[in-house]
């Protein structure tokens, strides 16, 4: 099995989220919590942008033990400076600087040439790693640039002292395919490449972050970047929840795992959540409320004869202890009677029978059958003799 690294970025691209605004202590919380799932690499802050950041990111740097503690850092030495002051306190002090190296954003953003985009990016990592023990060095939209010239970037900044390179699809434009074809064709192309960890870091925009995530790691990358929820800038990064679930689930195909604490998914899930104010979608995957929540008559039969019938996650694996059965009007008599045996309620066939056709004329009223409901259908049923 590989080791994949878990790198955690919730409180810096996720807290770009639009309409997004943690204070001191909800990043601490959410730090220490990150600390417990077993996030690898806490991305804590981008100290350079405010004092605030500042602030969280040193807070952070020098409480949390059990894991790094990162910064992020455009390519500008005031930038490094800031992040150096933040961060040395760290168990291990790692910056994450970067770059755009896509034709786009050398044009219209940056105004520089190929020639000077990878002065200024050597320029970076070589005054990084003269303090730093770690230095993660971005193309910040790789996905969009040519393969050639992100071969040669990527040599010259591992020359110059990177050790973890990363790989953003900073727009979330790639297929998995084409997104898998970028780490083969630098591992193939980077005469270095074996000096350095390759690091996936996707958006969400076309709804393929967790997928491309898949497709690194397959393709050799060994660390993964993204969010507890996929919260993060336009339609977000890639959910880390996702990825470490589908890791471990599959863990016959992908023969990779994590360190995480998968059964603290569900509890850091909701502290984001709340302290950020973004809802989780009822079907979002492994932690939204429907998850786990089975209503047909045919999947409620299948999952109480045996539960992998419909269910490849067990909740208790992310921390989830719920009743999965929802009553509702496609639910059938297997989950209706096994409810009412739960909630201590003795019935005859015969009152089951009556019973099981008024909560069907109720529960086609309603979107979904309450235990209340059910003890009042029983209460009226014993009243009515
Ligand atoms: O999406 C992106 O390119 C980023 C970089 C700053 C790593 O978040
Ligand atoms: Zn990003």
């Amino acid at each position: 099995m590989r080791k994949i690294n878990i790198f955690d970025t919730t409180l810096r691209d996720g807290e770009q989220s639009a309409g997004v605004n943690l204070n001191f202590s909800e990043k601490i919380e959410i730090a220490r919590q990150l600390e417990r799932l077993g996030v690898d690499i806490i991305e804590a802050g981008f100290p350079a942008s405010s004092k605030g950041d500042f602030a969280s990111v040193q807070e952070i740097a020098r409480i949390v033990r059990n894991c790094s503690v990162t910064g992020l850092a455009r390519s500008i030495q005031s930038d490094l400076d800031a992040a150096w002051d933040a961060l040395k306190d760290g168990a291990e002090p790692r910056i994450h600087t970067f770059i755009a190296t896509s034709p786009i954003h050398r044009q219209y953003k940056l105004k520089k040439s190929k020639e000077e985009v990878i002065e200024i990016a050597v320029g970076s990592v070589k005054y990084a790693a003269q303090r730093f023990p770690i230095v993660q060095w971005s193309a910040e939209d790789a996905g969009r640039t040519e393969l050639d010239y992100l071969a040669e970037i990527v040599e010259a900044v591992i020359q110059a002292g990177a050790h973890v390179i990363n790989i953003p699809d900073t727009v979330g434009y790639l297929p998995p395919a084409e997104y898998g074809n970028i780490f083969r064709y630098l591992r193939e192309h980077v005469p270095s490449i074996h000096k350095v960890k390759l690091s996936a870091h996707c958006h969400d925009d076309l709804g393929m972050a967790t997928a491309n995530s898949l497709a690194a790691i397959e393709a050799g990358a060994e660390q993964v970047e993204g969010t507890i929820n996929g919260i993060g800038e336009r339609a977000g990064n890639a959910a880390l929840e996702e990825v470490v679930v589908a890791l471990h689930t599959r863990a016959d195909h992908y023969q990779a795992n994590t360190r995480l604490k998968l059964n603290e998914i569900s509890r850091t899930s909701s502290l984001i959540s709340k302290l950020t104010g973004m809802v989780i979608p009822a079907n979002k995957a492994v932690v939204g409320r429907n998850a786990f929540a089975h209503e047909s008559g045919i999947h409620q039969d299948g999952v109480l004869k045996e539960k992998t019938t419909y269910e490849i996650i067990s909740p208790d694996l992310v921390g989830v202890s719920i009743n999965s059965m929802v009553l509702g009007k496609h639910s059938g008599r297997h989950a209706f009677k096994t409810r009412l045996e739960e909630l201590g309620m003795s019935v005859t066939e015969e009152e089951l029978n009556r019973l099981f056709v008024q909560f069907k004329e109720l529960a086609d009223k309603k979107k979904e059958m309450t235990d209340d409901d059910l003890n009042a259908l029983v209460l009226e049923e014993k009243l009515s003799k």
